[in-house]
């Protein structure tokens, strides 16, 4: 039923958002200046409790202009705002910023009107949080008018029906007859009255992504951002803030969440009064847009969750949102295919036989895909070289009938196909290269910094995006591909377009996106049948932009058990299970050099979208054997592991311990997963206790046939006990609820 609802109160010159959940409270006031109330859980009513006190505060300045410029109670110095402009007098972070065409950089929009939409208008260009139909949500525009610029700001507010989700962007238009420049634009900005709060976010490294960190906001500004012309393994576009006694199922969060691949910021700061402003939005840092007259920009999309049930009421907000309405096509909901994956067994070094016996080994264990990775295309045998010649590397599956021939055999095994691609790359060493030395991202005059002896392609150009595209077509159209991994390797150095003019280089950054995004859509589109997973050195561009064009991503090229079980509960934050891919790869890891147990390896890559990553030809019976009982219990959980419900439970980021669930959407089924990374001589028995389960009837342990309740299992608890006195055990539970 639709109960998402927007209500505008012209006494009170309140807008008001709500449904089920949530409320989102906007005022008018005096002047036209917008004011933040409350986000937060749904208000029945609003009377005008969070009205902003006035007061003279000195070094407030006031309100420039009658009427107002005489009433010293009234600044913007501490006023909490939807928007906040820039050197107008408030003094903290701007969340626009625009230099006018006599050079005066200020902003500062007031209200001009409004509108209620039902539905979710659709962003040109961008990936987004879209709706089915109209009547699942509604949207608020409010319109804002800088007079002295001549340009009007349009704040988006979209509320959907059940989802404590409120959807935010923000679009400029320039109604002067001159061009003026954006320095910075904000998605939202988010203004929170003084109380102590808390900031979680997932900054990373390669091989490092996504451990959860929790600090204290303090009064200053602390930014979480990236620099690196994508979303980065380094910092995801996430944060949440939380009350200080928020924990995994209880407390409040509000989570930020910005649809976008590229250069992000989100910024937190606490002001002089203890109140905190949460900006989020392309990093204004090398960014810089020409607005010609007429013209107008729209930002990415952030999409902010409110939870009073703590982390994991956040993150079931954000799963069922980015798997229900940002994902998309075929196998936004269909069950993904075991992996097996040639990277980690062969790296550049393979030919048709090792790949044929890879694949002969692989489908009597019931493996049901397999992906070339890297090096089947152009000369390349190692990574200095042919990236950008998107054709078959003609000697090196020649015996086994090159890629058509693979694909074949792959086929008639009735297993699917997969290959690694990376569109936005170029190796100086390439036919692509040698014919358009142009089409590299770099400065004239100026060497270009190498990264992974590779450099990028200059996809702000059409005619570049063109180029790849036509390339991928052409081996698509040629070979049976079932998946395509696409993957990016290096991050963004000297960004400048041969094609733009130099006042318009502050704009190649996000040009560069649209281009990416551009490309993903047209091959998404041409090739509905295809599985796309993205990648960028394992979880680079793990970000809810992508996730609009590929359903799944693959989490970290550290495919090691023990620092897996932080970068998965990490990614779990904020994405879904069914998009982060997980493998079994060899031991010892090619990344850490540890050694560990098969069967913990499989419990914790069967705890996402499953695989291999091994060479299969070099193990023993046992463990063939053991493979194919992982295969056959994956197989058997798949959909209740990719689509169930999935709640933390033990942190690996505070604990030797880890634990996770599954649970179905009614509850019947469970999963339960826990993990322990060291043993002691004395083993200590800890205790996991369970969540979201019901309370009446019973849960009976499919292996041992013993039977709890559900609030005996989450009140009480079970006992961790060693299965076995070793270093890297885990232990997994599959529990079925039955009537008492
Ligand atoms: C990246 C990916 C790996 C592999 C290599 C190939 O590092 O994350 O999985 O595909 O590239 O070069």
């Amino acid at each position: 039923m639709a109960n998402a609802n927007i209500s505008f109160d012209d006494k009170q010159n309140v807008f008001h958002l709500s449904n089920r959940q949530i409320s989102y409270l906007i005022q008018i006031e005096e002047g036209g200046l917008l004011s933040h109330l409350y986000f937060g859980k749904k208000i029945t009513k609003y009377h005008g409790s969070r009205h902003y006190p006035r007061l003279d505060r000195g070094f407030s300045p006031n309100l420039a202009g009658e009427p107002h410029q005489t009433d010293r109670s009234y600044s913007k110095d501490t006023l909490l705002q939807e928007y906040g402009g820039y050197n107008t007098g408030d003094f903290r972070q701007a969340a626009i910023k625009i230099q006018g065409a006599n050079g005066a950089q200020a902003s500062d929009f007031r209200f001009q009107s409004f509108k209620i939409v039902n539905g979710k208008p659709h962003l040109d260009r961008l990936p987004q949080a879209y709706v089915l139909s109209e009547d699942e949500a509604k949207t608020l525009i409010i319109n804002l008018v800088d007079s002295t610029l001549n340009a009007q700001v349009s704040l988006y507010y979209t509320i959907y029906n059940d989802r404590p989700v409120v959807a935010r962007s923000t679009k400029i238009t320039n109604l002067s007859q001159q061009s003026i420049n954006i320095e910075k634009i904000a998605s939202m900005q988010l203004d929170l009255p003084a109380s102590d709060l808390e900031i979680i976010s997932l900054p990373g490294a390669h091989v490092r992504e996504r451990q959860m960190e929790r600090q204290i906001v303090r009064q200053g500004v602390t930014e979480f951002s990236s620099h690196r012309g994508t979303s980065s393994h380094h910092m995801n576009p996430f944060v949440v803030l939380v009350t200080p006694n928020t924990t995994e199922n209880e407390g409040e969060a509000v989570g930020v969440q910005l649809v976008y691949s590229g250069n992000h910021q989100f910024t937190i700061e606490r002001d002089y009064v203890e109140q905190t402003r949460v900006l989020s939005g392309i990093n204004e840092d090398g960014f810089d847009w020409q607005l010609n007259a007429d013209d107008d920009f729209q930002t990415p999309e952030a999409l902010l969750v409110y939870s009073d049930e703590g982390l994991n009421g956040m993150s079931q907000a954000y799963h069922h949102l980015l798997r229900e309405r940002v994902a998309r096509g075929k196998y936004q909901y269909a069950e993904r295919p075991i992996v097996i994956n040639n990277w980690e067994a062969t790296y550049f070094d393979f030919n048709a036989e090792k790949i044929q016996e890879i694949l002969d080994e692989a489908s009597p264990l019931g493996i049901e895909m397999f992906v070339l990775d890297d090096g089947w295309f152009g000369k390349r045998d190692d990574d200095d070289s042919s990236l950008g010649d998107w054709f078959e590397y003609a000697t090196k599956l020649q015996s086994g009938g090159g890629l058509v021939g693979l694909s074949d055999k792959v086929h008639e095994k009735g297993m699917k196909f997969g290959l690694w691609f990376e569109p936005e790359m170029i190796s100086k060493n390439s036919d692509l290269y040698r014919q358009h030395p142009d089409y590299i991202l770099g400065m004239p005059n100026r060497d270009l910094t190498p990264s992974r002896d590779q450099y990028v392609l200059d996809f702000s150009r059409p005619e570049v995006v063109d180029n790849i595209f036509q390339q991928v077509v052409n081996i698509l159209d040629n070979v049976k591909i079932d998946y395509i991994k696409w993957d990016m390797n290096r991050h963004l150095t000297e960004v400048y377009s041969a094609a733009l003019s130099p006042e318009r280089q502050g704009e190649v950054g996000h040009r560069y996106m649209l281009g990416v995004y551009d490309l993903a859509d047209r091959l998404t589109k041409r090739y509905p049948d295809i599985l796309f997973e993205g990648c960028s050195g394992g979880g680079g561009r793990f970000d809810a932009g992508m996730l609009y064009f590929f359903p799944q991503s693959w989490t970290s090229d550290n495919t090691d058990p023990v620092e897996r079980l932080k970068i998965q509960y990490g990614t779990t934050l904020s994405y879904p299970v069914s998009s982060m891919t997980a493998h079994v790869s060899a031991s010892p890891n090619h990344q850490t050099g540890r050694q560990t147990s098969l069967a913990m390896r499989g419990d914790v890559a069967t705890a996402g979208v499953f695989g291999y990553e091994l060479n299969l030809a070099k193990l023993s019976l046992e463990e063939k054997s053991e493979i194919k009982d992982q295969v056959t219990f994956y197989k058997q959980h798949r959909s209740l592991i990719q689509y169930g419900n999935f709640y933390r439970i033990k942190s690996p980021f505070k604990n030797n311990e880890t634990a996770w669930e599954f649970i179905s959407e009614d509850k019947t089924e469970v999963l339960l997963f826990n993990y322990r990374v060291l043993s002691t001589a004395q083993p200590v028995f800890t205790v996991t206790k369970m969540s979201h389960l019901k309370s009446d009837g019973i849960y009976v342990d499919q292996r041992t046939d013993e039977h709890y309740s559900g609030d005996e299992l989450m009140s009480i608890g079970l006992y961790n006990t060693p299965i076995k006195q070793a270093d890297f055990t885990s232990a997994v539970r599959y529990f079925k609820w039955q009537a008492e």
